[in-house]
């Protein structure tokens, strides 16, 4: 599929644990570095809502499910996942660190590196809070700010301007639990804005401006980039599953056939008034005819709402007005006919589908557990939270790991 600049891994696993379904890619990296996506696999999500456990048992068997997907199409047995987290349980927190540069030549290091990010990690975080991520946003060598990759250049003091991604300690154990119980080991928990920015967006629209909306079944989660990184985060808690119980209320049916009515028929285009499809009577033993105009109105409404909800939230993240690089859409919901077009006449500005690589369809329902992949892949060694971790792992069982793991994660 592509390259780029990754560590010598083997095998990389993405692990989405969504509302309306879980999702696993497991990628392959040779030795010359070069990657490849060689396993998908999907499961429908039972005890997820809102993106938040409520079941422990049915959230292990859907992960287990997809999981085991994904390992039948790639041949390959996977041990460890990267973990979306999803904005709705995350913050975003700016914090400084500083050092002094340790080596005598004064040249930085790897190591310098690593310690300044540590520093920028020691903040008071609220009792029900955790850091689950640091995202470096610029480093400053003596006072000489915007500095991207500080390792190898000379100076005397190093700083470091980052984001802290921090979570709601219930919900980040409850999906961590899911998974160690699925008998799998987590190698990083990562955000799921940045792993979908690294995928789906490309340099220029992320240091002009950009609006990511991620258009799930349950939440609908925006995140901002600007200046080649991300700036804030947000969450909507309305989504496709919305769509679908309006549609099922409307025309006076199951759940089921509604999603499905909406899948096969939904649109966002105009309709002719006399365009009809059938839908199965309840009880299921005849079947009458439903104007597509109507089920497009009550579609329309809801997504009408989700805008005006998205455009309320825009400026709490620090949006201009006027998006330079417009906004970019995934998830299921993003699927839906005509939404591009819609969107791009009330919001005035550039709105276009995101692509997450795979035969380049409009479904981009994999980009959030191939983004995780990728952002594993191309996450500097020293912004790896876990790395530390890993080094142990040589020696460690799987206890004393994930025991390492859950102490890195509460320090
Ligand atoms: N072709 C389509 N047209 C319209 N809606 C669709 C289409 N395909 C999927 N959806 C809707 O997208 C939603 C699922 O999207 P997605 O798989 O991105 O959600 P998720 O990641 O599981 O949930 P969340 O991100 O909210 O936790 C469902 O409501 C589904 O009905
Ligand atoms: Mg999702």
């Amino acid at each position: 599929m592509g390259g780029g600049t990754v560590a010598k891994r083997d095998i990389i696993a993405g692990l989405d644990v969504g509302t309306s379904s879980v999702r696993c890619a497991i990628c392959e990296v040779d030795q010359r570095g070069s990657w490849n996506i060689i396993g998908l696999g999907t499961s429908r999500s039972e005890g997820i809502k809102k993106g938040a456990v409520v079941d422990i048992e049915s959230t292990v068997g859907c992960i287990l499910e997809a999981v085991e997907s994904a390992q039948r199409m790639a041949g390959v047995t996977v041990e460890s996942v990267h973990v979306g987290v999803p904005n709705t349980h995350a913050s975003l927190v700016v914090t400084r660190g500083i050092v002094a540069v340790s080596s005598d030549d004064k040249e930085i290091t790897e190591d310098d590196v690593e310690r300044v990010l540590q520093a920028a990690r020691v903040i008071n975080l609220p009792p029900n809070r955790q850091i689950i991520d640091i995202i470096p946003r610029q480093y400053i060598i003596d006072g000489y700010e915007g500095i991207r990759s500080p390792s190898g250049m000379a100076g005397i003091r190093l700083e470091v301007e980052a984001l802290l991604v921090t979570g709601a300690i219930t919900s980040i154990q409850n999906l961590v639990r899911c998974v160690e119980r699925a008998g799998l080991q987590i190698e990083s928990l990562i955000l799921n804005a940045m792993a979908l920015g690294e995928l789906v967006l490309s340099a220029d629209e992320k240091e002009l401006g950009v609006v990511l909306a991620d258009l799930g079944g349950g939440t609908c989660e925006i995140a901002y980039f600007c200046n080649g990184a991300l700036q804030s985060i947000g969450a909507i808690p309305l989504g496709g599953d919305h769509i679908t119980s309006d549609i099922a209320f409307g025309l006076r049916t199951s759940l089921g056939v509604a999603e499905q009515a909406k899948i096969e028929h939904g649109t966002l285009l105009s309709v002719p008034e006399d365009k009809l499809f059938t839908i199965p009577d309840v009880g299921g033993e005849n079947t009458r005819d439903v104007s597509v105009r109507k089920l497009s109105t009550i579609i329309e409404a809801r997504v009408h709402e989700m805008l005006s909800f998205i455009s309320e939230e825009l400026p709490k993240l620090k949006v201009p007005e006027a998006i330079p690089s417009g906004l970019v859409l995934t998830g299921g919901v993003a699927a839906t006919q005509g939404l591009v077009p819609y969107l791009r006449t009330m919001l005035e500005c550039s709105v276009r589908l995101a692509q997450d690589g795979t035969a380049g369809s409009e479904d981009t329902s994999y980009a959030t557990a191939i983004g995780l992949v990728m952002h594993a892949l191309r996450r500097p060694a020293s912004n790896d939270s876990t790395r530390s971790t890993r080094r142990e792992r040589k020696s460690g069982g799987l206890f004393s790991r994930v025991a390492e793991w859950l102490r890195d994660m509460w320090e």
